[in-house]
């Protein structure tokens, strides 16, 4: 008897909820009006809109529904908040960044270098940890904004946003936060963090891929990226995407309600599969920080093998796993996050993210335990690697 695949890659993507599901199926048929037309198809599609702008503010603790801005998901939110930013004002100026940041925002950083602007890219510690006092030392007179992810998509470590947060508002830069990993999965207050520009994205909180928001705090200025029609507040244009807006309220409102308990859950799950993994397997080291991550995340190095190959013997075992970050998978270059954290390199290419979250159980759990071991042994035989963390 063939038996399901198991899913463990929640922080790639997640599973749609039924509820979600039902909320964007609402707009795909008779409800299909344009949110911009004055007619009633028109406000009933603006109705679901505005509803899921709600829900998305108070999910972040945003004072105001106004303050979320709908678009095409997380790289969009990433790029809109530091292009936006260096153009509304004259001169080039710097980012502060760190150097553990999706390639949303470091290709960004990169691409807008090109043309004049500079940008300090922050090292964290060997635990994926950025310091605020670094982030201190990097501000400058002509710093725009900085930009550092509320938790890590590789590792999960959470940084230290509400220190950020207030060290920016003190300095007088603007503070953006990626939080497409963090959001339905802990708790998030802009205004006690101090956060002038957050990304969400859809996809990691169990709604559609394609759509997600931009938090942008009240008073806070930064021009548009795509014109044209003037939707949005005349920040975003372009009609909105009605059916995958509702269906991220819907996932927004959810995640408000559960992620306290849910993450409570999946943090003991986790906990477990760990513990059993480093019993059951010799040399395995644990990337990131246990004490200071996303509930789902388990970033282990296995020393000795290979990721990439224990990575596709998993699959076919029917296991869905990673090795870094899925987002810019298709490539075998060593994940850029453990690099900077400075890991020896055997425990970079021995590495596997296993993420879990909805809908995760303990059976899921039970049965990577009963094929992970002998899954590593093989894997080490192929292509016997240094099995002490030191090994270069
Ligand atoms: C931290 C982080 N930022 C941004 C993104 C990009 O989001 P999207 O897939 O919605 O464009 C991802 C996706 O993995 C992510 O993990």
């Amino acid at each position: 008897m063939t038996r399901d695949p198991v899913y463990m890659d929640h922080n790639a993507s997640t599973p749609v909820r039924p509820e979600v599901a039902e909320a964007i199926n609402r707009h795909l048929g008779p409800a299909f009006g344009n949110p911009n037309s004055i007619h009633r198809f028109g406000r009933q599609a603006r109705a679901a809109v505005e509803e899921a702008r709600e829900h998305a503010a108070s999910l972040i603790g945003a004072a105001s529904p106004e303050e979320i801005i709908f678009t095409s998901g997380g790289t969009e939110s990433d790029n809109w908040a530091l292009r936006g930013a260096i153009s509304a004002v004259e001169g080039r100026g710097h980012i502060v960044t760190s150097a553990i940041e999706h390639p949303a925002v470091l290709d960004t950083c990169q691409l807008l270098e090109k043309s004049g602007v500079e940008v300090t890219y922050i090292n964290p510690d060997q635990k994926g940890l950025v310091s605020v006092g670094e982030v201190a030392a990097a501000i400058r007179p002509d710093t725009r904004i900085v930009s550092i992810m509320w938790a890590n998509n590789e590792v999960g470590t959470v940084q230290p946003i509400e220190k950020i947060g207030a060290l920016c508002r003190e300095r007088g830069v603007l503070f953006h936060t990626d939080a497409v990993q963090a959001a339905g999965k802990l708790s998030i207050d802009v205004n006690s963090a101090r956060v002038d520009l957050l990304s969400a994205s859809g996809h990691k909180i169990n709604a559609a891929k394609g759509v997600g928001f931009l938090y942008i705090r009240n008073g806070v200025h930064i021009d548009p990226i795509i014109t044209g029609g003037g939707q949005e507040r005349n920040l975003r244009s372009g009609t909105e995407n009605v059916p995958s807006i509702a269906g991220l309220g819907e996932a927004c409102r959810i995640a408000k309600k559960e992620q306290p308990f849910e993450s409570r859950e999946i943090a003991s799950l986790r906990d477990k599969m760990e513990n059993e993994i480093c019993e059951r397997i010799p040399d395995v080291v644990i990337n990131g920080d246990p004490g200071n991550r996303l509930p789902g995340t388990s970033n282990l190095g296995f020393l000795g093998a290979e990721g990439e190959t224990l990575l596709i013997r998993l699959d076919l075992e029917g296991f869905a796993v990673s090795t870094g970050s899925a987002c810019s998978s298709g490539s075998t270059e060593p994940s850029h996050v453990l690099l900077a954290m400075g890991l020896p390199k055997n425990a970079v290419q021995g590495s596997l993210r296993i993420s879990l979250g909805w809908g995760s159980t303990e059976d899921d759990v039970n049965r990577l335990l009963e094929v992970l071991p002998k899954a590593v042994e093989r894997v080490r035989s192929i292509a016997p690697r240094a099995r002490t963390a030191s090994g270069s």
